[in-house]
């Protein structure tokens, strides 16, 4: 299904997530600061080590990687809340550091080709409608040879637990677009990126990719 395919609402998935995550906004930090302890460790921070000079986050929700790029690279954030957007801003302005914020769609960025050296997108795959589109614009905006780096949850390698995953999206996907079972791994490979390395974590359900695209 594309972002434009409606909800039964009539609403676009797009549509529907940024009201989402418009409401969300207030209480995101607080929610996922909990699950950065059990779930994601070190993910952050991993993404921030591997990031270089140009930087664009696609869904940068509200800068929580802000406090781990590098201090010499040049960031720009792309979100579709404006509300998560406001927070990313406050945050920027909190640690000092000159981010060009953006509101735009993942599955059409508001970037020219070939324009950035690093692409990360984090724990946003799982509820961007278009996981493929959203890839193939990280491509068209990288440079030849500029780093793609993703952390996001996933279907487990655990048969019970990937059930889990599966009944509990059954609620997720028609609430808020958010999805547990799917991979980004193919997709990356399908878009004709080259992998760099791959980390699977907590029995599968977390992945971290850092792929290049091919000079
Ligand atoms: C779980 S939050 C993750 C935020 C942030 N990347 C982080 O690591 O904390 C998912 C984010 O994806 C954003 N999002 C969803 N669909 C999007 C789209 N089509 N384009 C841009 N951002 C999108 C939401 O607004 C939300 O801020």
């Amino acid at each position: 299904m594309t972002s434009s395919a409606s909800t039964r609402t009539g609403e676009t998935q797009t549509a529907r997530q940024k009201r989402v995550w418009d409401k969300s906004a207030p209480s995101y930090d607080n929610q996922i600061a909990f699950f950065e302890k059990i779930w994601f460790g070190g993910g952050r921070e991993w993404v921030g080590e591997r990031a270089q000079g140009r930087v664009l986050e696609v869904a940068i929700g509200t800068g929580r990687n802000l406090f781990h790029y590098p201090a010499d690279a040049t960031v720009t954030g792309i979100e579709l809340s404006p509300a998560m957007l406001a927070i990313a801003r406050q945050r920027g302005a909190s640690l000092g550091r000159d981010v060009d914020l953006r509101e735009g769609d993942a599955e059409h960025l508001p970037a020219e080709d070939a324009s950035f050296d690093t692409v990360v997108c984090a724990l946003s795959l799982c509820t961007i409608p278009g996981p493929a589109a959203a890839i193939g614009e990280m491509k068209r905006v990288l440079v030849p040879g500029g780093r793609l780096l993703l952390l996001d949850h996933i279907g487990s390698t655990w048969p019970p637990v990937y059930v889990s995953q599966w009944l509990l999206e059954q609620i997720t996907i028609r609430a808020a677009g958010e999805h547990f079972t799917r991979r980004q791994l193919p997709l990356v490979q399908s878009a004709g990126f080259q992998i760099v390395e791959t980390e699977r974590l907590k029995a599968g359900t977390v992945e971290r990719i850092h792929a290049v695209k091919p000079a």
